[in-house]
């Protein structure tokens, strides 16, 4: 039998969980291949969805290549393992960067907050509860690569973007991507992107193979969300660390962008995901 203070805790928790009415969404960004542009995307994205007025979250959850900060032009010290150490409090490691957007680097943390017991997760979140803002859109750039991590953050979102560009070897990772989340979820929410396009009806005409192929294996339908054209101006903003919403806006990658920005905001609410992180999140970042 469990003793009555740690079932009274984990009722507790559920409570607190339960009675959070957060129309916050969290939007996952992964890719089965590296080099993509996730990042790019990620922070170009919250820049163009905080040009429309949301209030946005990035995490930066790619555990190896964390790079999200220095395209936001910030630099950061901390994550949220030391948050979970109690040895930062969640104000000390959200920053702020260009557009407004708020950030904060996930380190290994994000992963730990999947493995916390419930009364661990309790503990934070009194010292979190404080200290929220509230936020419209969660974006986590969850780095590239099939591992039980990444799944896991994928489905504890509300819906996933999956980043492709044109070429063979990144249609295919993304699919070998896709089924694993659908064997695990089908009905997971997950849209695509091809970034780096050279041409946007070869872009159109390999995103339509694509979807037919994992409508007839998959039994998913996997919709483009946009397609972004390749833009010189993406590389040369990492080292200018300034994004190019905010240097080209009128560019032809910003452009889509903002297109793809817009219907983010206009497309339907997708249900609440069960996981757990995602329900941790509502709770520190939510209304
Ligand atoms: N649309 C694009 N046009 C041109 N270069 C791009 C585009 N998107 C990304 N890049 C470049 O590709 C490289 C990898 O991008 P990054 O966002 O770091 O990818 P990931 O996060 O998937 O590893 C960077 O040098 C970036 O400038
Ligand atoms: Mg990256």
């Amino acid at each position: 039998m469990i003793n009555q203070p740690i079932r009274d805790q984990a009722h507790n928790l559920r409570e607190l969980v339960g009675k959070s009415k957060s129309n916050m969404k969290i939007i996952s960004v992964s890719s089965g291949k590296g080099g993509v542009g996730k990042s790019s995307i990620s922070v170009n994205l919250a820049i163009a969805l905080s040009n429309l007025g949301m209030r946005v979250l990035v995490i930066d959850a790619d555990f190896g290549l964390a790079n999200v900060d220095v395209m936001l032009g910030i630099h950061s010290k901390y994550n949220i393992s030391h948050v979970i150490r109690g040895e930062k409090k969640l104000y000390e490691i959200i920053q702020t960067g260009h557009g407004g957007v708020r950030f904060i680097s996930g380190g290994s943390g994000v992963s730990e907050l999947l493995r916390m017991s419930e009364s661990q997760i309790k503990e934070i979140m009194k010292g979190i509860m404080v200290l929220r803002e509230p936020t419209d859109i969660i974006i986590i750039d969850t780095g590239a690569g099939i591992n039980e991590n990444i799944v896991q953050l994928l489905l504890s979102s509300n819906e996933t973007i999956i980043v492709a560009t044109p070429e063979p070897t990144s249609v295919l990772d993304s699919y070998a991507l896709i089924k694993t989340v659908v064997l695990r979820e089908q009905a997971h929410p997950i849209r695509i992107i091809m970034n780096k396009c050279d041409n946007r009806k070869e872009a159109e005409s390999i995103a339509e193979g694509f979807r037919e192929v994992v409508k007839r294996n998959l039994a998913v339908d996997i919709q483009a969300l946009g397609y972004v054209m390749f833009d010189q101006e993406l590389p040369k903003s990492i080292k200018r660390q300034l994004p190019i919403l905010i240097s080209h806006p009128q560019g032809v990658a910003a452009r889509e962008l903002m297109a793809i920005a817009r219907t983010l905001i206009d497309l339907p609410a997708m249900p609440l995901s069960s996981g757990r992180l995602s329900r941790l999140l509502s709770r520190m970042f939510g209304h």
